[in-house]
């Protein structure tokens, strides 16, 4: 039954983001499930058929892909009502996709076990080469700059300047990806961040140098 489950879900999520060239991809999600299934396992806890739908299920409703938030909440919902699943399954898919998708450092709300992995695996996404690799290609889609000297990168960009796209790829990482080592909730993903954070600050360094015409 679970199988069965997964198997239609993963087949929805393809479908429905197939075509997404953001960074919200269908390998992005793959990615996602695979670090959550692994974090799981390393830590001993978690139900795994709720991580392993949460995880493939997270960016549906994302206001971005959809024509509203309203629009995207119903995407979800419609799709898991039509599950052969218990209703206590989809409310517990749902808060965790709802609980992580609080933006930066904002939440405040308190993660249920599930919901810090599927969290840490969406983070852990967000940095290191792939990290890198999706900041530029979203930067490029909304015509960005790769960077903008003129800007200040020391994270002091307004939420108003951040909305209004007053940024550049390399900014990013300054107003999220170098701190998403510190948001982790799992000990596995505090390990798995330190490699792929201190390849972020050796990129930058280099990108600076060659920025700059050094050898
Ligand atoms: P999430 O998948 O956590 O919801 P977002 O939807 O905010 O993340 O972003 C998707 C991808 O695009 C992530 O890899 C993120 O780092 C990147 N991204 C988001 N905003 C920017 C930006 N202003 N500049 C460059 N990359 C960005
Ligand atoms: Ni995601």
């Amino acid at each position: 039954m679970n199988g069965k489950n997964i198997y239609i879900t993963e087949n929805f999520v393809r479908h429905t983001l197939g075509e997404d060239s953001t960074g919200h991809d269908w390998y992005h999600i793959e990615r996602v499930r695979k670090n959550a299934l692994y974090i799981a396992e390393k830590e001993q806890r978690g139900d795994l058929f709720i991580i392993e739908m949460a995880a493939l299920l997270h960016d549906i409703p994302d206001e971005k892909l959809n024509a509203s938030k309203e629009a995207g909440e119903k995407k979800l919902s419609d799709f898991l009502q039509d599950l052969e699943i218990q209703e206590a399954a989809i409310t517990r898919i749902s808060e965790i996709i709802y609980s992580i998708s609080f933006k930066g450092g904002k939440n405040t709300k308190l993660l249920s076990p599930e919901a810090e992995i599927v969290q840490d695996a969406d983070r852990l996404d967000a940095i290191g080469a792939v990290g890198i690799a999706r900041a530029f290609a979203y930067g490029g889609k909304k015509g960005q700059a790769i960077y903008d000297p003129g800007l200040e990168t020391r994270n002091e960009m307004t939420e108003e300047e951040y909305r209004h796209g007053k940024s550049s790829s390399i900014n990013h990482f300054y107003e999220k990806l170098l701190k998403l080592k510190e948001r982790l909730n799992t000990d596995t993903a505090i390990n798995m961040a330190k490699e792929r954070h201190q390849f972020m600050e050796e990129y930058l360094q280099q990108f600076y140098k060659e920025w700059n015409g050094q050898a």
